[in-house]
């Protein structure tokens, strides 16, 4: 038997059936490249320790750098994963003398925990990267539409009138949550197991800190044993990115029924769009169902994931290579639907005519006008409630003789003998002079959106700051890792 991993202990082959069911090479594509500097960082080290000597370590980083540029298809794909693949055709290329040496001081289980951080914290970097993207649309959007009118909902029922500003920036601070979870799961996902070994570390005398650090870990995390059994980090992103998701599913569904010709609020560029097979006049949203839809995938990735980890005792289990598969597909399927999102935002056509007329559809303004009853005629609210509730039942425009003749009947004198007068009640029948009332912080009132947006920016720019520090710290530490591999060789 070739196998170098079966060939000790084992004495016969697996069957395609079961090779087919315990592999995890399909999903170790994913991690080919980390897997690469891992193995870099520790032959190194190995080196450095003098556990191994310099000439092995020159060889295997040439050997190693060898299927760095041949990409994994040179890889045997018979093998369970890429870990032993990838060290087999490391023995091809040097022989075993060198290339048995590299694994010294290590397992598959410290290695594989690593490479998923590795390749996770890419897939956080570009997410975020994506995100900032679409949460500065929105905020861009926005600030051409401070004076936008438009009707809020609740219970999807016409409320109150708002503007188009306010509306959008309050996915684009649900999206702002997202980025910051993110942001903090990434302090999580990028510290280092490796030299965890199986789980009770090594005898050899290998430095764990050194590794971390040519790796671009912000440190080497500290119990061997929880730092091979653990996922956590994988339930905390995908939960992150599940958020995420059902942020965006809200958009889409808002972009779905505002497309309707019954709101008929917005209309998406026709590259986002689809059409009929059937009816030649359709305009689908399809892109943005797909992404209401996605979401189904995302939260079913999460349920995975947490469902594998219960109940596992320490340490590893190979059901942890499950796992896997379902932060993959969870990562890259948020990043898409981000990008999407941005690109349905950044065309989107806004019909402010049909949204200005629809503000004061269903007596948005009835809110306003109980107010104002309560400001100029000095009546107690739930009064003015049940004034205003009585008259929306036969009219959304009431005049003040309406008002007085209702007043009179449940209170027994008329607000304009209290100080209410003609003109404040149109003005809180005005949607726009209602929206400027809304001057409280976190309101619609385009002077204080004004503010929101400029405070907004700044978070922003804050933010990608950040996010850029963490790209950099990364790049600089895989530089730095290859120049060293150069060097060695
Ligand atoms: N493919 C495995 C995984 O994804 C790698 C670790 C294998 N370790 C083991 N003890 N079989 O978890």
């Amino acid at each position: 038997m070739s196998d170098i991993l079966r060939r000790g202990r084992l004495s016969k082959n697996p069957g395609e059936e079961m090779r087919a069911y315990t592999s995890s090479m399909e999903a170790d594509k994913w991690i080919f490249e980390a897997d690469v500097y891992v193995d870099m960082a520790h032959t190194l080290m190995l080196s450095e320790q003098e556990i191994i000597s310099a000439e092995d370590c020159s060889k295997i980083l040439f050997g190693l750098l060898q299927i760095k540029e041949e990409g994994m298809d040179m890889l045997d794909f018979s093998y369970e994963d890429i870990h032993i693949s990838l060290e087999s055709r490391l023995i091809d290329l040097i022989g075993e003398e060198a290339g048995g040496r590299m694994h010294s001081g290590r397992s598959r289980n410290d290695e594989v925990a690593t490479c998923i951080r590795f390749a996770l914290r890419g897939e956080l970097l570009s997410l975020l990267e994506d995100l900032m993207k679409l949460d500065t649309t929105l905020t861009t959007l926005a600030s051409e539409h401070i004076h936008t009118l438009m009707p809020g909902f609740t219970h999807l029922q016409h409320a109150q009138p708002t503007t188009f500003a306010h509306h959008l920036m309050a996915h684009a601070d649900a999206l702002e949550r997202d980025i910051s979870r993110l942001i903090s799961a990434y302090g999580r996902v990028n510290i280092c197991p490796l030299g965890s070994a199986a789980f009770a570390s090594t005898g050899f005398p290998i430095n764990r800190y050194v590794t971390a650090e040519r790796l671009g870990f912000s440190g080497a995390m500290t119990n061997s044993m929880d730092a091979v059994s653990s996922r956590d980090f994988l339930i905390e992103c995908a939960a992150a990115f599940s958020n995420t998701m059902i942020n965006l599913s809200r958009m889409a569904e808002e972009l779905i029924l505002w497309s309707s010709q019954e709101f008929n609020f917005v209309e998406l560029d026709d590259t986002y769009a689809s059409t009929s097979s059937i009816m030649p006049q359709k305009k689908n949203p399809d892109t943005a169902e797909l992404m209401r839809g996605k979401s189904g995938t995302v939260v079913g990735a999460f349920a995975a994931l947490i469902t594998i980890c219960k109940g596992l005792p320490l340490s590893y289990n190979r059901d942890l290579q499950e796992a896997t598969p379902h932060i993959i597909k969870s990562a890259h399927v948020t990043d898409a639907s981000v990008r999407m999102m941005t690109g349905i935002m950044d065309t989107l056509a806004v019909n402010t005519g049909i949204m200005d007329a629809q503000s004061v559809a269903g007596f948005t303004t009835a809110t306003e006008l109980a107010d104002t009853m309560v400001r100029d005629a000095g009546i107690p609210f739930r009064t003015a409630h049940q004034i205003v509730g009585t008259l929306s039942r036969t009219t959304t425009t009431p005049t003040l003789q309406e008002i007085d003749s209702v007043s009179s009947e449940i209170l027994g004198f008329k607000l304009s003998d209290k100080g209410l007068t003609e003109a404040a009640v149109s003005g809180a029948l005005d949607p726009m002079s209602n929206v400027e009332r809304r001057l409280v912080v976190g309101g619609p009132a385009p002077i204080q959106m004004r503010d929101d947006l400029t405070e907004k920016k700044r978070r922003l720019s804050a933010l990608q700051k950040q996010i850029w520090d963490m790209d950099l710290a990364i790049e600089r530490a895989l530089d730095n890792l290859e120049e060293e591999v150069k060097k060695a060789i």
